[in-house]
């Protein structure tokens, strides 16, 4: 007895130290506000295979601010790629999105020295976490709330407004006043062009997917679906998380809920609402967002957390591979080779009019199939051009279509210097689509040691942090050690 609790003693101070000392195990628990923002605080301080900027891009009602992580480990002026975020907890209640989102960002930071897929993705993705849009909500819920509107809103009691209303809609004119946080999440998509989202809520086990809103409001007790131009690609993207999801394809019923076929919905099908985060995303500024339902109890004891990060893992990374299923490109003048950024852009037979970035660039996720663009652009010739999203198999890594688009200046050259004319004759809407290096062939394996010693070199400014590289396995191997020493001795 008195040999065993020594033991014990003695492996609790090892474990304790393993954990403290050399490990920057995330422990699965709902981290307070103060608490995740020394997460994120550390870890960008002990991430450095990987590039990572922390942000603080607003505060909250209550003013706690709101903190948005980028990871990547792409090249900082590479064109076409794609910008994807995750929100989590818009509703404060609504908590498992939170510690989901700090595991995700844990577990590529780990795999992306062991997989050549999440190196991959990685290399050619911006990936943005914002683990909590309503701190406030939060502060006043608790552990084991599985339903109720307590803490929901943002605010003091957390019933100020319902985030999740408060976006401009498409159809109708949303008189809600703006919250600071709604208000911190447009400012961060103008400046970043997301392409791909997903705000994680619970309460059911869903992908929903837009449009929410309705043009006009019915009284049937069925609601007709309210779909966009894009549907079959949100329909897509919800059933590849559907189906990577351990549970949700197969139509989880949550209490008296409905049971969703296939794990999928259509916003306003299941029931309408104006001022939605993810029609706004869509309809404003092209980038596809998926409401997705994770958890039939809002905020479940933190002892659920393991099965709940387990049954979205998978989910979560074939949902944001899909980022690299479209086609991107850059607009550019033909004669001046500058990006041309003011234009409205449109996929041929959908209407849905989207924009290109301050650099000419822009993304739009579409499914296998022979395309055309059209670009409107002041002061230059309309202009169609065709192209091909290519399939991809399971087993291979998709890739966006590039395209170069060289825009024909209508305006008359009136200086003497615009009138000679170009020697060769501008190319208007030629299809430049330029296979990338991964097409079609396997990625090389890279050398990976054991005790995660590979480094990227590294390129990155000083914006970002740099610290000490985590060791979880040398923590894990050294914990089995002291395990298997403590049973053998005693
Ligand atoms: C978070 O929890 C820690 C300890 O568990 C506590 O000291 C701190 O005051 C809490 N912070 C907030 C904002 O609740
Ligand atoms: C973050 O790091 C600081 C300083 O190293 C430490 O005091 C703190 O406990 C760490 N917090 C978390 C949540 O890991
Ligand atoms: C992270 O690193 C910065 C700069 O090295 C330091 O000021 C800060 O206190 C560190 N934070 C934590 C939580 O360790
Ligand atoms: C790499 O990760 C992907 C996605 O998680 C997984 O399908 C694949 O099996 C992993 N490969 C290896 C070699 O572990
Ligand atoms: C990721 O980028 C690094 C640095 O450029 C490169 O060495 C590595 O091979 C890339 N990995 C993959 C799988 O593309
Ligand atoms: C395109 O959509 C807009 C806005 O929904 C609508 O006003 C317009 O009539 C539509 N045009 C076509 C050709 O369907
Ligand atoms: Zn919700």
């Amino acid at each position: 007895m008195v040999c065993g609790n020594f033991g014990g003693l003695w492996f609790d101070v090892f474990l304790i130290v393993c954990v403290v000392r050399t490990c920057t195990c995330l422990t699965f628990k709902y981290h307070n506000n103060s608490e995740l923002e020394q997460v994120l605080k550390n870890f960008t301080n002990t991430t450095t295979n990987i590039k990572t900027r922390l942000e603080n891009i607003g505060n909250s009602f209550n003013r706690i601010p709101l903190w948005a992580i980028e990871l990547t480990a792409a090249e900082e002026n590479t064109l076409g790629v794609p910008n994807i975020k995750l929100i989590g907890n818009i509703h404060g209640n609504e908590a498992v999105g939170r510690e989901i989102i700090l595991n995700f960002m844990e577990y590529l930071r780990t795999e992306y020295d062991r997989n050549t897929t999440i190196q991959w993705l990685l290399n050619n993705t911006r990936m943005h976490f914002l683990p909590t849009m309503n701190p406030d909500g939060f502060a006043v819920s608790h552990e084991g709330m599985c339903s109720g509107e307590y803490g929901r809103n943002n605010g003091k009691q957390g019933d100020v407004e319902d985030l999740n209303r408060n976006f401009p809609d498409f159809f109708h004119d949303n008189k809600i006043p703006r919250q600071p946080e709604t208000v911190a999440v447009m400012r961060w998509m103008d400046r970043i062009p997301f392409i791909l989202s997903a705000g994680l809520h619970g309460g059911a086990v869903v992908a929903n997917y837009p449009f929410d809103t309705v043009k006009e409001e019915t009284s049937k007790p069925i609601n007709p679906p309210s779909l966009t131009p894009d549907d079959d690609v949100f329909r897509h993207l919800a059933t590849v998380y559907a189906n990577n999801h351990l549970t949700m394809h197969k139509g989880v019923i949550c209490d008296n809920g409905k049971k969703f076929k296939g794990g999928i919905t259509n916003g306003a099908a299941w029931y309408p609402f104006s001022g939605g985060m993810q029609d706004f995303n869509y309809a404003k500024h092209g980038c596809m967002e998926l409401t997705l339902e994770i958890s039939c109890c809002k905020f479940p004891r933190a002892s659920e957390l393991p099965h709940l990060w387990e049954e979205n893992k998978m989910a979560l990374l074939r949902y944001v591979m899909e980022a690299h299923r479209g086609v991107t490109g850059q607009l550019l003048d033909s004669v001046t080779n500058l990006p041309v950024s003011k234009a409205n852009l449109q996929i041929y037979g959908r209407n849905m009019t989207f924009h290109p970035t301050k650099n000419g660039e822009f993304w739009r996720l579409l499914l296998p199939g022979e395309y055309q663009i059209q670009v409107d652009a002041p002061g230059y010739y309309s202009t169609l051009q065709g192209f091909t999203v290519r399939n991809f198999s399971a087993d291979q890594l998709p890739s966006l279509t590039k395209l170069k688009i060289l825009l024909l200046n209508s305006t008359i050259p009136t200086t003497p210097k615009a009138e000679t004319p170009p020697s060769s004759t501008p190319t208007i809407g030629r299809d430049l689509r330029e296979t990338t290096a991964e097409e079609g062939q396997t990625t090389t394996l890279l050398e990976f040691n054991l005790l995660g010693h590979f480094q990227r070199s590294a390129d990155s400014k000083s914006e970002y942090s740099k610290g000490l590289k985590p060791d979880i396995f040398s923590c894990f191997l050294s914990m089995i050690i002291i395990e298997i020493f403590l049973f053998v001795v005693l």
